[in-house]
C-alpha cells in the first residue's frame, strides 16, 4: 500500500470514529428526570405508576399564573382556582366550538376564545356562546412541590 493511501485510511478511520461521540454530544439528555415526593421518578413524557405526569414545579404555577404544556398527545393548561387557590384546574385549551386555542385571563378569571368570543370558567364550564360544550378537564394534583396531571 502506499504511504499516501495508508495516510487516507487512517484519517477516515479517526474520523469515523468520531462521528458516535459527535451523534452522542448532539443527542438530548434523557437521564434527566424529575422526582416527585412520595411517587416513583418520572418524566415529562412518561407517567408514573398512577398514570400522573409531572408537569412543573408549584413556583412556576405560582411565578407565571398557569403552566402550559403538552401531556400524552393533549395540550394542557393548569391555573389556581381563583375561588379556592387551594384548588387547581387543568383544561385543554381547544375551544370546544372550532378549535381556537384559549387564552387564561387572571384578571377575568375566564378563558377567553379570541376567534369567535365564547369564554368559559376555570374549570372549563362555558360562560358565554357560540361554544356549547365545556373545555375537556383532567385530573391535576400537587405532590411536594411539583404539579401532576393525569391524561384521560
Ligand atoms: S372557535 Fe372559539 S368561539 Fe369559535
Amino acid at each position: 500500500m502506499k504511504r499516501r493511501s495508508l495516510l487516507t485510511w487512517l484519517g477516515l478511520g479517526w474520523i469515523s470514529s468520531l462521528i458516535p461521540v459527535a451523534i452522542a454530544a448532539c443527542s438530548p439528555d434523557k437521564s434527566k428526570t424529575t422526582s416527585v415526593q412520595g411517587s416513583p421518578t418520572t418524566s415529562a413524557n412518561s407517567p408514573n405508576a398512577e398514570g400522573f405526569y409531572t408537569i412543573g414545579t408549584v413556583a412556576q404555577l405560582d411565578n407565571l399564573g398557569q403552566i402550559q404544556t403538552t401531556v400524552a398527545t393533549d395540550k394542557v393548561v393548569v391555573i389556581r382556582d381563583p375561588a379556592n387557590p387551594n384548588a387547581l384546574f387543568a383544561v385543554n385549551p381547544s375551544c370546544t366550538h372550532r378549535g381556537c386555542t384559549v387564552a387564561w385571563s387572571k384578571a377575568e378569571k375566564q378563558f377567553a376564545c379570541p376567534c369567535h368570543g365564547s369564554d368559559f370558567a376555570p374549570d372549563g364550564k362555558v360562560l358565554s356562546k357560540p361554544a356549547n360544550k365545556s373545555l375537556k378537564t383532567y385530573q391535576v394534583k400537587i405532590a411536594g412541590d411539583m404539579v401532576l396531571v393525569k391524561a384521560t
